[in-house]
């Protein structure tokens, strides 16, 4: 391999070499292979095609863009230390978003895309049910424990009307949020805040046409059991739900009243088998009304979403 100034390559026949020996390492960690396509689309000139295909191996030079001996160290780490892809390349696919994450954010998952579009649904459905309280898409809406801050653009994609708070604790997640929003261009219509869960948004009492969470909802005695790209690498403040996996949620129940309008929608996401506690929740609260449990796209019940009552 040539490591010239500031351009890196490899033979394609050395590339084939090395990428035979670490789908070998890959598959005895017992990690997809497909994870090994997409690190080598992601580092090097080649497409997806090339690499499915396997027809760079003639290719007398592929270029690369960092030297060679770092990203043989990255690959090393995915395997040996098992750090999450995504922390590896500094960035994740989510709905039509390139976000940048690091270890300082929970890795945005498949199954949270949903959410947005539930929002969307929703709110359509309320905003009639209530002869347009808001303009559809229109008004205050909060992400609370936002991370990178994919829920609070994805709410700003979808709501173009809307004004987005995006609240975390965490200081250095709330960092990549901001470069996120400056990056997709949305830093005009997201704000963001510090601090646990509504106490930043004291203006906002009864102002909020809808709150979405992902709040940590793991009990802490199965974190230990999670895989070990979670355990040794997410950041446990994204993850831990306390002893039942609830404390967060039920946080949510018993405040957002106070800050949504009525009519308001409150979605939040939860664990499989958290369904009926989040639901009895909801009814002992007294001010929800339309509480409903919807599955995820694998069919496993993950968001809980009612109406403030109006
Ligand atoms: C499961 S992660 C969700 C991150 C992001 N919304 C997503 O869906 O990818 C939960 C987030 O809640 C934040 N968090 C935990 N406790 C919090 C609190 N008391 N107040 C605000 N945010 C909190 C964590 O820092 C973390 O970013």
């Amino acid at each position: 391999m040539v490591e010239t100034g500031e351009s890196y390559y490899i033979s394609g026949e050395e590339l084939r070499q090395w990428q035979k020996q670490a789908k070998i390492d890959a598959i005895a960690a017992e990690i997809s292979a497909i994870e090994l396509d997409q690190f080598l689309e992601a580092l090097t000139d080649l497409t997806h095609l090339d690499i499915r295909l396997d027809s760079f191996g003639d290719r007398p030079s592929i270029q690369l863009n960092q030297p060679w001996s770092a990203i043989v160290k990255l690959w090393e780490r995915r395997i040996t230390e098992r750090v999450p892809l995504q922390y590896l390349l500094g960035v994740v696919h989510w709905r039509n978003f390139a976000l940048k994450v690091s270890p300082a954010v929970l890795i945005p998952r498949p199954e949270t895309e949903l959410i947005i579009d539930i929002a969307v649904s929703y709110h359509a459905a309320s905003s009639e049910a209530i002869n347009s309280i808001c303009q559809p898409g229109s008004g205050n809406w909060v992400d609370l424990g936002t991370g990178s801050g994919a829920i609070a653009l994805g709410l700003a994609s979808v709501f173009p009307q809307a004004m987005i708070h995006a609240v975390d604790c965490s200081w250095s997640a709330l960092a990549i949020a901001l470069e996120n929003a400056q990056s997709l261009g949305y830093q005009n219509r997201v704000k963001f805040y510090q601090g646990s869960w509504w106490a930043p948004l004291h203006s906002l009492k009864g102002k909020v046409s809808g709150m979405v969470a992902n709040p940590p909802y793991i009990p802490s005695q199965e974190l230990p059991n999670l895989q070990p790209e979670v355990v040794y690498h997410e950041p446990h403040q994204a993850l831990d739900g306390g002893e039942s996996g609830l404390d967060c949620i039920h946080h949510l129940v018993q405040t957002a009243p106070q800050f949504l309008q009525p009519g308001g929608i409150w979605i939040v996401e939860m664990m499989a088998g958290q369904g009926q506690a989040v639901t009895s929740m909801l009814e002992s609260a007294g001010c929800y009304r339309d509480i409903k449990i919807l599955p995820d796209l694998a069919g496993i019940d993950r968001f809980a979403i009612a109406y403030v009552q109006w």
